[in-house]
């Protein structure tokens, strides 16, 4: 099978939100296991692409100061089967520019899933991409949330919601959770559980409650 083509849009997020799941797809990851000694468990590993799709190739700035770089374009940006909307600030939420939403708006129909965490299902909501759907983002910005996507049906009760093809997270280490809910789901709990236990990192279930793991059963 071909690999995952997964892209990240290149706005300026908080890094968690991003660098968050990515690395744990990566320590999931076919060359990952095999580093780290599980050369069994790497025949089943996420095999994947990264794309980090700029405007251009000029680096990001985020909000810590940290600067990014893309490995793609808006134009150059090959087919994609995910895709990653990290949170920026309430600044730039009130001023996406329109090559973005564009961008976001075509590549949505064309993805299996659309991650979105933080502050990222806000900028989902601004393009109208949730309309109807229930959904989160960060917590703490539910009243920016009703603002700027009045028709979504926004909840803040749980660490992620997934209607239709939209997985929605709330703040930064929610993502995380979510996307190690997608990789347990998707690739089996021992390969989730290796990119784990390399992260040293105990991911939440739905509820925000600690998820068992199997190293923590069998002890
Ligand atoms: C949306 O949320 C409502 C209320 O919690 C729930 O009844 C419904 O099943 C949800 N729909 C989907 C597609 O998850």
């Amino acid at each position: 099978m071909a690999p995952i083509q997964f892209g990240v849009i290149m706005i300026p997020f908080q890094l968690i939100d991003v660098a968050g799941p990515v690395d744990i797809l990566c320590s999931s990851s076919v060359p990952y296991l095999r580093g780290f000694g599980n050369p069994g468990l790497a025949e089943r590993g996420i095999d994947i692409e990264f794309h980090y799709i700029g405007e251009g190739m000029d680096p990001v700035t985020h909000n810590s100061g940290y600067k990014s770089l893309p490995t793609t374009t808006l134009s150059t940006c090959p087919k994609l089967d995910y895709l990653l909307i990290g949170g920026p600030g309430p600044d730039y939420l009130k001023s996406i520019p329109p090559a973005i939403a564009s961008f976001v708006c075509e590549r949505a129909d064309e993805v299996k899933t659309v991650f979105t965490t933080c502050t990222g299902g806000i900028v989902a909501s601004a393009f109208g991409l949730l309309d109807g759907l229930n959904a989160t983002t960060n917590h703490e910005a539910m009243a920016l949330a009703r603002e700027l996507g009045p028709n979504v049906k926004w909840t803040a009760e749980k660490n992620w919601v997934v209607d239709g093809k939209f997985w929605t997270a709330g703040g930064a280490c929610a993502g995380m959770d979510m996307m190690a809910h997608w990789v347990m789901e998707n690739y089996g709990k021992d390969i989730a559980e290796a990119g784990f236990a390399a992260l040293a990192y105990e991911p939440r279930d739905v509820d925000g409650k600690q998820v068992i793991l199997r190293r923590h059963a069998s002890e």
